[in-house]
């Protein structure tokens, strides 16, 4: 049976954050979001079963006071989902004109606040002795981007982030693996591109490879974690499952 479930998701107003908070209140859940910004959609989140904790998760004494937060108010965390994403002062620039301080930056606020995360919420699953960690990463974690997808100087997709999204990736499984018989499981989400009002041209290309939609709505992926949050996953540990309508074939 899949019960109610404690959940925390950080960085639940963002873009993907934002509808799977929702889903998951409206699917009677009770959520504890963080993120370094208020919500947008004020009236969905009057719900009862959603809370909100404003903070800076790449500091890990925020993260320490997320994690003290949620077990006061939940006892129990059943799961955290991890999909805060801080971005350097110019993030996103081409790899020729990347400086050192924002790689650097990028790197540590990013993947380095991911590992540092997941280190302080699977003490805490320790001793529950049980726990459901997400992490996100891309399928730009798992494939090379498609360069000529891209309009020349509208988008470009960081050599950084494919970096980071791989490095997720090899370490969810470290971890499923260094955290075994624990009653606790770790696995990683690897969406393809999310709409956000992308450039026409580029979401024509990117179109070309994908079987029925394209990129994504954010609440395309509410399914998936859903499903791993519930019992219907329960042996499926340490997996990066991607969810592009085919792109990366
Ligand atoms: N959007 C996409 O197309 C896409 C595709 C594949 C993977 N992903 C991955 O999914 C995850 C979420 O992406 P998104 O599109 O929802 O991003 P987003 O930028 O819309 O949301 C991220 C949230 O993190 C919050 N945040 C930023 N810095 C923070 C900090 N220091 N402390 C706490 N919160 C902070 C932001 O306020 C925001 O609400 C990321 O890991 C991203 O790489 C996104």
């Amino acid at each position: 049976m899949n019960k109610t479930k404690n959940i925390i998701i950080t960085g639940g107003h963002g873009r993907i954050g934002s509808a799977l908070t929702e889903f998951l209140i409206t699917n009677g859940h009770n959520v504890l979001v963080s993120d370094i910004k208020p919500a947008k959609k004020k009236t969905i989140f009057k719900n009862g079963n959603y809370s909100f904790i404003k903070l800076d998760l790449t500091k890990e004494k925020n993260i320490k006071k997320l994690i003290k937060f949620g077990k006061k108010k939940f006892k129990i965390i059943d799961g955290l989902i991890h999909l805060s994403y801080p971005k350097s002062k110019n993030w996103g620039v081409d790899l020729s004109i990347l400086k050192q301080t924002d790689l650097n930056q990028g790197l540590i606020n990013n993947l380095g606040a991911t590992i540092i995360l997941s280190k302080n919420i699977l003490k805490t699953f320790q001793q529950q002795k049980k726990g459901n960690l997400i992490l996100f990463s891309s399928i730009y974690g798992v494939f090379t981007p498609r360069f000529s997808d891209y309009p020349k100087g509208k988008i470009y997709s960081p050599a950084e982030y494919a970096v980071m999204k791989s490095g997720t990736i090899s370490f969810v499984k470290y971890l499923a693996k260094k955290y075994q018989k624990k009653g606790i499981r770790i696995n990683c989400i690897s969406p393809g591109g999310i709409k956000d009002g992308q450039n026409t041209k580029f979401i024509k290309n990117y179109e070309k490879n994908c079987n029925s939609k394209g990129l994504l709505d954010a609440a395309d992926l509410n399914g998936l974690v859903k499903f791993l949050i519930s019992e219907d996953s329960l042996y499926i540990n340490g997996q990066n499952i991607i969810i592009d309508d085919g792109w990366s074939l």
